[in-house]
C-alpha cells in the first residue's frame, strides 16, 4: 500500500528550505510562462480561506490561483460572516473544516493561531498571516519579486522601512533571508517601531553570513540599497491612537528621496499603502510593489500544486 504523505504546514518561512523556496520559484517561473498548462492541476480539489482579519491581495491571490489551477474555494473574509461571531474557537472551526477542503488559509489577529490551528487539522494549513508575527507566503511572494527583478537572492542590501516592530511581513522576510549569504539588512524606523530584538537575534545568529545595520534615515543609506521595502505603519497593532498619529508619517518616499539610488535598485511594498509611498514614485523606473502583488498569485499557485499535488519536489 503507498505510504500516506506527511501533512505539511506552512506556518514560518524556515518551515521550507533553501531548496523547497528554490523548487517553489522555479515552477512559479514555469506557470507564469505557460499558465494554461497548469488549469486543470488542482481539479476536484478545494481550499478554504478562512480570514479573521481584512485582506484585499492576499486572500483574493490565493482565491484567483486556486481557480486558475482548475480547483475551487470556499471560505469566509471576516470574522463576523463566521461562527467566531457566535464564540467558536478556532480549533472547532478547523476541525471542521478540515472535512471540507484539501488546504486551509488562514489569517488570524493573534500570535500563533496557526500554530494552534496546524495541531487540529487534517489538511495543511497555510499561515496567510497571524497578527504581528509572521506572514510566510507574502515573503515567498517577495522572494519571487527579488529573484525575478534582481536575478538572484545573495549579496543583497536591503533596506527595510516603516514598521519594523509591528510589520509581520518584516519579520518573515528577514528570516527567509538570513539564509541567503551576504544579506546585509538596512533597518529605518523611528527608535519606537524598530525589529524587536527577537528579529535582530535571527540576523546575528544566521545560518549564513549576514548583517545589520539600524538607522533613522533612507535618504544617507539609499546609494547602498539593491531594494528599500516600504511597509505601512500597522495602526491595528498601536495601544493607543496618539501614537499611531504621531508615528505614522515618519517616512514617506517621494522621487526627491530616491535621487540618490543606484541604477536598478527595486523599490518593494507588501501593499496597502497608505501615505509611505508617494503615488508619484509609480512612475519611476524603481517601483516594483505592483508587480510584487501579480507575482504572489504565481508563487502561491507553486504552493498550492506542491501542498497538494506534491509537485516541485519535496513539500
Ligand atoms: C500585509 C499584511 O497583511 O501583513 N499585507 C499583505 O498581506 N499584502 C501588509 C500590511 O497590512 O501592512
Amino acid at each position: 500500500m503507498a505510504q500516506a504523505r506527511t501533512l505539511r504546514h506552512l506556518i514560518d518561512s524556515r518551515d521550507l528550505s533553501v531548496r523547497e523556496i528554490a523548487s517553489l520559484l522555479r515552477t512559479a517561473d514555469a506557470i507564469l510562462a505557460h499558465p494554461k498548462e497548469y488549469a486543470a492541476a488542482c481539479a476536484g480539489q478545494k481550499i478554504a480561506t478562512l480570514f479573521y482579519e481584512p485582506s484585499t491581495r492576499t486572500r483574493l491571490s490565493f482565491e484567483a490561483a486556486m481557480l486558475e489551477l482548475g480547483g475551487a474555494v470556499l471560505g469566509f473574509s471576516s470574522q463576523d460572516s463566521s461562527s467566531a461571531a457566535k464564540g467558536e474557537s478556532v480549533a472547532d472551526t478547523i476541525r471542521i473544516v478540515s472535512g471540507y477542503a484539501d488546504a486551509i488559509v488562514l489569517r488570524h489577529p493573534k500570535e500563533g493561531a496557526p500554530v494552534v490551528a496546524a495541531k487540529y487539522a487534517a489538511v495543511p494549513v497555510i499561515n496567510a498571516g497571524d497578527g504581528g508575527h509572521n506572514h510566510p507566503t507574502q515573503t515567498l511572494t517577495d522572494l519571487m519579486t527579488i529573484h525575478r527583478e534582481l536575478g538572484g537572492l545573495e549579496g543583497l542590501t536591503v533596506g527595510l522601512c516603516g514598521d519594523l516592530k509591528f510589520g509581520r511581513t518584516v519579520h518573515s522576510l528577514v528570516s527567509a533571508m538570513t539564509r541567503y549569504p551576504g544579506t546585509r539588512f538596512v533597518l529605518i524606523a523611528p527608535q519606537e517601531l524598530q525589529a524587536p530584538e527577537y528579529v535582530l537575534d535571527m540576523i546575528r545568529q544566521a545560518p549564513a553570513e549576514c548583517s545589520f545595520t539600524l538607522r533613522r534615515s533612507m535618504e544617507e543609506v539609499m546609494p547602498s540599497l539593491d531594494v528599500l521595502y516600504m511597509t505601512r505603519v500597522q495602526k491595528e497593532r498601536f495601544f493607543n491612537e496618539a501614537d499611531y498619529v504621531r508615528l505614522r508619517d515618519s517616512f514617506v518616499l517621494d522621487p526627491r528621496k530616491l535621487r540618490g539610488a543606484k541604477t536598478g535598485m527595486i523599490v518593494m511594498h507588501p501593499l496597502p499603502r497608505v501615505n509611505e509611498i508617494d503615488p508619484k514614485v509609480d512612475e519611476s523606473p524603481y517601483a516594483r510593489y505592483f508587480e510584487q502583488a501579480n507575482y504572489g498569485k504565481y508563487i502561491r499557485m507553486a504552493l498550492l500544486l506542491a501542498l497538494l499535488k506534491g509537485e516541485g519536489g519535496a513539500l
